[in-house]
């Protein structure tokens, strides 16, 4: 590709980013896994914040691949293969109680988020500036937002008492 990179520095950028793809699709899945599954009395915020999740990571998902593509690689795209690479556990084909979903979730937004920031050196490091921005401007900053969303809801809040 014409684009003032070493073949050498593409291909190393294509690895980590395919890494981030197979993950970030995960991460996108169990959020719709989540969405249709939550249950109680915090459903309906959830069910809305869940697919909003969703939609935020499947817009990482095509910036990621499309990037991938520019950079002379082959994007991972199907479930299979995605299943195979990603570093996320499998969570049971079941439903999951509340606590237990906001804890897979943030389990697996921090796997993205340490990728990303060795992601982000590893370019800046080697010169490939667009793959760096990708890293800390789009997948970094969703997932720090995302990740600070979905903890909020486990946070140990004092019950207020009226007098
Ligand atoms: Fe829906």
């Amino acid at each position: 590709m014409p684009i003032g990179l070493e073949p050498k520095v593409c291909q190393k950028s294509v690895e980590l980013l395919n890494q981030a793809l197979a993950d970030t699709i995960t991460l996108r899945d169990l959020y719709k896994k989540h969405h249709w599954q939550v249950s109680g009395h915090t459903f309906y915020q959830l069910h809305l914040l869940f697919d909003k999740h969703a939609e935020e990571q499947n817009e990482l998902v095509d910036l990621i691949a499309e990037r991938i593509q520019l950079l002379g690689g082959v994007s991972v795209a199907m479930a299979p293969d995605v299943a195979e690479m990603t570093r996320i556990p499998r969570p049971p084909i079941g439903r999951e109680e509340v606590p237990v979903q906001v804890s897979r979730l943030l389990e697996a937004h921090e796997i993205i988020l340490r990728a990303c920031h060795e992601g982000a050196k590893a370019a800046d490091d080697a010169g490939d500036d667009g793959t760096n921005d990708l890293f800390v401007s789009d997948v970094m900053r969703t997932n720090e937002l995302q990740a600070w969303f979905v903890s909020e809801h486990v946070v140990d809040t004092p019950v207020v008492k009226a007098k």
